[in-house]
This record gives structure tokens, sequence and C-alpha cells, in this order.
């Protein structure tokens, strides 16, 4: 065994000061999840419950298997729009059945459910997380369809929701549908183009034109029953595969649906495996509260892998990269950290080698983020930071196997590329209440665009205003900060979700469990030219 060492020093003032800062962090983020879990607010919400329905959140609940875990998904989305913060939709991974799925549920408390563009945003994400994984996909529907308001964002780029879905079935990945209310217009495609469709007896209303469209468009009188009823769509159209009583008539119905789906995974899950030796609360204490102090990533890992058993991969050379083997939850992982930072051209290399062994065994690789970027000035230049730099994004981006990024603390610059940031298509990608991500730092970029307008201003001969850069400095540093922080960042869907760090062995336990339901299949070659 490689048990990793740990120097945190759990009685001292450091680990006491930055349990503090992670803990007020995350009383801030616990009141924005709230804000999510509180939908439409409590007018709407008792309205619901008044039509005897259930809520969202509920009818995941009884979908997925008793005490099972449900890990949601990009909760915070919308978060600092204008919408409400989850976008009207809940959607994650649940077991149902034993079959890990993709649940998706409108919330109709919201706008009755209406789909706004960080609904569809959150919605593609799901499908894509599906595609990539092999993941069933449930639908529990009940939307207004479009926001209308805003339909000129969504119009045009829905679209793929449905695409989505029959891209999925035509891959083999399963689909239903279970109707609980209105899913009219294009959300009709919803059932439509699912492998499967529940219906509920006088609560479903399926149709592509309401009453008032119709009698518009034709002139013809109907109402919601003959037109989109479940009784209607059981027995005429045909569109309904399964007549339900009730809403938990139907949530059983789409459990045995399930059931019967014959849905394998490709790895068979692993053994149980050996906790970290040492206590995930104290990941709480690790990250400082000031993200200029470096800290150790074996800290970090230590905490989440199997055992705390950790095989380092060229601990001598480019330090400021950790790079090593593990398993976490039984599942064979390649870990990359950044240790100072910086990534300089010898931790380039290390990357890029190291991503190119895990292609060869066929192993999910986790990367765990704490980077201002690459180094920059002329040694660094003049010794090729840019082609390692280009080097590792290469590596990253043509490698099959699995990533998983978490971004601990920093993620700047184009150390977030290398370091598989979101367009680098991790499957998963989550942040810690302490990440911050950007171009680069707030106090750079305000410094940057300074000496650019002094510049500029002196190559026009014109006097320069001291104080007003100052001024404006400050503006810009307090806007690039705030665009910056994890739930800014969440809000736009640029992670699936902000997590307490004493929760990330389990996230990704549950997301490679997830992953594994596909083949895990890496690179043999394949890669673009590297520049040597
Ligand atoms: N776009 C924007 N806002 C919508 C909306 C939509 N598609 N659907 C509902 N809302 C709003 C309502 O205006 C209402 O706002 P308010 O409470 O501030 O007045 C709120 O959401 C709740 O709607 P309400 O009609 O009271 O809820 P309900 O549960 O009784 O009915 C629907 C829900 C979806 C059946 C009904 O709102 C509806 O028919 N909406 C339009 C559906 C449609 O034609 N969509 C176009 C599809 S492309």
């Amino acid at each position: 065994m490689t048990v990793l060492a740990s120097a945190l020093d759990t009685g001292g003032p450091d680990y006491t000061a930055h349990r503090a800062a992670m803990l007020d962090k995350l009383a801030a983020l616990d009141a924005e999840h709230a804000k999510a879990l509180a939908g439409g607010g409590e007018k709407y919400t008792a309205r619901h419950r008044k039509r005897g329905k259930l809520l969202a959140r509920e009818r995941i609940e009884l979908l997925v298997d008793p005490d099972s875990p449900f890990l949601e998904l990009s909760p915070l989305a919308a978060w600092g729009s204008d919408y409400t913060v989850g976008a009207s939709l809940v959607t994650g991974i649940g077991v149902v059945e034993g079959v890990e799925c993709l649940i998706t549920a409108n919330d109709p408390t919201v706008r009755g459910g209406a789909s706004n563009p960080w609904t569809l945003k959150k919605a593609l994400r799901a499908n894509e997380i599906a595609y990539a994984n092999r993941l069933p996909v449930i639908s529990l529907v009940e939307s207004g369809g479009a926001d209308l308001p805003s339909q000129k964002e969504i119009f045009i780029p829905g679209g793929a929701l449905f695409r989505d879905l029959t891209r999925l079935s035509a891959a083999g990945i399963p689909t239903v549908a279970v109707v609980f209310g209105n899913s009219t217009a294009g959300g009709a495609y919803v059932p439509g183009m699912s492998d499967h469709a529940v219906m509920i007896r006088e609560r479903s209303k399926v149709f592509l034109g309401g009453p008032p469209l119709v009698k518009m468009a034709t002139g013809e009188e109907s109402d919601d029953e003959s037109l989109g009823g479940a009784e209607m769509h059981a027995r005429t159209s045909g569109l309904a595969d399964h007549y339900a009583v009730d809403e938990a008539d139907a949530i059983r119905q789409a459990r045995r649906i399930v059931a019967r789906l014959n849905h394998r995974k490709a790895h068979p899950d692993p053994a149980q495996a050996e906790p970290p030796t040492y206590d995930p609360e104290e990941l709480l204490g690790i990250v400082p509260g000031d993200l200029k102090t470096p800290f150790d990533p074996r800290e970090v890992i230590a905490r989440i892998v199997d055992g705390s058993d950790f095989d380092e991969f060229k601990p001598l050379y480019g330090t400021s990269l950790t790079t090593g083997w593990a398993r976490l939850h039984g599942y064979p992982v390649g870990i990359l950290a950044n240790a100072q930072g910086v990534l300089f051209s010898a931790e380039s290399q290390k990357a890029a080698q190291f991503i190119q062994l895990a292609n060869q065994r066929d192993i999910p690789l986790v990367f765990l983020h704490n980077t201002t970027g690459y180094m920059v000035g002329k040694e660094y230049e003049q010794g090729g930071i840019i082609k390692h730099g280009a080097m590792m994004i290469n590596a990253v981006s043509n490698s099959k196997v699995p990533h998983l990024s978490v971004l601990m603390g920093a993620s700047y610059g184009a150390g977030h590329y290398g370091m598989c940031g979101r367009a680098y298509d991790p499957r998963f990608l989550f942040a810690w209440p302490s990440a911050k991500s950007a171009v680069m730092g707030p106090q750079q970029l305000a410094g940057v665009l300074s000496i650019v307008a002094r510049a500029s201003a002196a190559a026009k001969g014109q006097p320069y205003d001291d104080e007003a850069d100052a001024g404006l400095r400050a503006l810009v540093e307090a806007q690039i900060e705030s665009e910056s922080l994890p739930m800014f960042l969440s809000g736009r869907l640029y992670d699936d979700g902000v997590i307490d760090p004493r929760d990330t062995r389990t996230v990704l336990g549950l997301c490679l469990s997830a992953i594994h339901t596909a083949p895990v299949e890496g690179a043999r070659g394949g890669f673009g030219v590297f520049r040597m």
C-alpha cells in the first residue's frame, strides 16, 4: 500500500480559518439551493397541492428506488438571471429498478413549468449526459411549453430537445415520458418522440394546439379531453402506451417499464471499496480563503480516494502538477491535481504523457483544479510554454477516457482548458464554493485594462486621468470577481453543480458508476500533432 501521509494540522489556526471561510460559503450556497427547492414559491406550491398534485421532487422521490441517492444536477441554473433559480426544471441521476437513469421533471409551480433559455440549456445538458453515459431518460412532464416572452431565445435552438430524444432512441438508449399535466405544442413531442409514454386520467393534456388555438385555426369547437386527454390517447390516437389512474399509478407504471428494459451496464459494479483513511470532514479546512496561498492537493486526494492510497507518477518532475493512480469507490482513476497554481512546460509535458497512459489503460481521469494558468514571461516563452501547453490541451481534447473535473480553487486562463474545463467535455464538472474561474484574476484583468488604456492615451498624446483610472480599476475588479464565483458560473450552466467538499467522494463515485453504464475505452493514438 502507498497510503498518503498528511501534514494537515487540524488543530492549527490556518485549518480553523480555512474551515470557517468554507462554512460561510456553504451557508450562502444553502440559501441559494433553498430558492431552487422553493420553486415558484408558497402561493403556486399551495395551489398545485390543492389540485391534488405532487411537486417535481416528490415525483422523483417516488420514482427512484427507496433509500437510493438522487444526484441532482445544476440546481442553481438561472442564478443571477431574471428567471427563478433552478430554471423550472429538476434534472439528475437516480436509480429506478436498479437501473441508473437520467431523470428530468418540469416544475409546474414556476410559470406553469414553462421553459426559458436556462431551462433549455439545462435540459440539453441532461440529454448530453444521458447520451455520453448511455443512461435511460425518464421525463416527468408538466409544462406550459415555451416561456412565451422569451420565445426568440428558445424556439429555434429548442428543436434540439426533440431531436435528442430520437437520437437517444436510435442509439439504443431508452426514453420514457410520464405526462402529469400540460404537454402542449412542442411539448407534445416529448411523449411523441419517447420510446414509452404514460398518461394519467383527467390530468394529461397532450395536443399540438389547445381548444382556443384550434378555434382560431379552423373554427372547430373542442375540449381538452377530446383533443389530448389520457383516455383519448390510450384508446383512440394510440400515443399513450400506458393509462394510469393517478400520479402514483403513473410512477408505478414507469418503474415497471424500466424494470423490463433489459438495460445492462457495460461494466459490472466494483466490490465494496475501502473509505479514505482520513476524515472527509477535514476537506473543509484545506483550501485557503485567499487563493493566492497554495495548498497541497495530496491532502484532498487523501480524503477522497479509497484507502487514501495513491501511486504518484513522476513526483520529482513538474512538481506543480501532481499526477497519479488511485481507486475511487472501487473504480480505477488517474488524477491530475494542480499543486502550486502555475503550469510550466514540465507540468504540461507530464500531463500529456499521463493522459496518454490513462488512455492506453482505459482509466478515467479526475482533474482537481487550482491553477492560475500557464506561466508567462520571457524565459518561459523562450522555453516553449505555448507548444507545451498546446501539447497538454491536445492530449485532453483527444483523450477518449471519461473525464471528471472538480474546481477546488482557481481555474484561470488556458489552465482551465488544459485541466479539462467545461468546453473540453468532461463527463461531469463540479465546483467547490471556494472555486473561481475567469480568463484571469480580477486584479490582473483590471491592471491589464488600465495599462492598455494608459498606452492608448499616450499614443494619442492625451493626458491620462489617474483618479478615474483607480475608480475604473476598482469597478472592473468587483465585476470580474463577481463573475468568477461558482454561483454565477453555475447559474450559466458552466458546471453541473456547486458541491460541499465533503461530498466530493460520494458525488464522484455516483458519477463514475453512471459513467460505467457505457463502455470505458481510451484512445489508442488519434491525438493531434504533438509539437515537440
Ligand atoms: N410562458 C410564459 N408564462 C407562462 C406560460 C408560458 N408558456 N405558461 C404559464 N405562464 C405563466 C402564467 O402567465 C401565470 O403567470 P401569473 O401567475 O404571473 O399570472 C403563471 O405562469 C401560472 O400560469 P397559470 O395559467 O395560472 O397556471 P395553470 O397551472 O393554471 O396552467 C398552463 C398552466 C401551462 C396550462 C397554462 O398557463 C397555459 O396554458 N399556458 C400557455 C401554454 C401554451 O400555449 N404554451 C405555448 C407552447 S409553445
